[in-house]
């Protein structure tokens, strides 16, 4: 028997840290974007946003339904308009932001397991790693990768 263990890391910067400009501005188009919500069912805004190789930014938030499945988080819905938008652009970074009534959220909210599945995909469709930037009102999360999200994942590999 082996003992395997997967590590994932993850850089926290704390509201005074410097983050990049780049990234700055990626977090101020997801909170953005969390004002576009349409969530009259749950009452939570999810902002996200894509920085593609080509220098684009797309963001979205999330999109609710009376017939609750039917909506589509803010994640899929940025990364799925960046891909048919732009099929040959790799992904760079994405920013995600979220809110309730009372304003956003002070600890980084992080992504529902389908939307890693979605960001997954992308990744590993242009190999090239996508930054991850989850954005807490008083603290960030950066990670590197989704791989490291989303580790022993199930993806193109095994239809080989
Ligand atoms: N939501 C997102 O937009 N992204 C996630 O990763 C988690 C959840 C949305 C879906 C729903 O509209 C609301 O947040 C509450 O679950």
């Amino acid at each position: 028997m082996k003992k395997k263990e997967i590590i994932t890391t993850i850089y926290e910067y704390e509201a005074a840290d410097k983050l990049k400009d780049a990234d700055l501005l990626l977090i101020n188009k997801a909170k953005e974007a969390c004002n576009n919500s349409y969530s009259p069912y749950s009452h939570f805004s999810v902002g996200a946003a894509v920085l593609l190789e080509n220098g684009e930014i797309i963001s979205a938030s999330n999109q609710e339904n009376a017939a609750y499945p039917s909506g589509l988080c803010a994640e899929r819905v940025a990364m799925f308009y960046a891909n048919s938008k732009y099929p040959d652009v790799a992904v760079k970074s994405i920013a995600i932001a979220s809110a309730n009534k009372d304003g956003f959220i002070e600890k980084p909210v992080p992504p529902c397991g389908a939307c890693r599945q979605v960001l997954m995909e992308t990744e590993q469709r242009f190999k090239k790693n996508i930054k991850v930037i989850l954005a807490g009102n008083n603290k960030v999360f950066e990670i590197s990768s989704v791989e490291q999200l989303l580790p022993l994942s199930f993806d193109s590999r095994f239809l080989k």
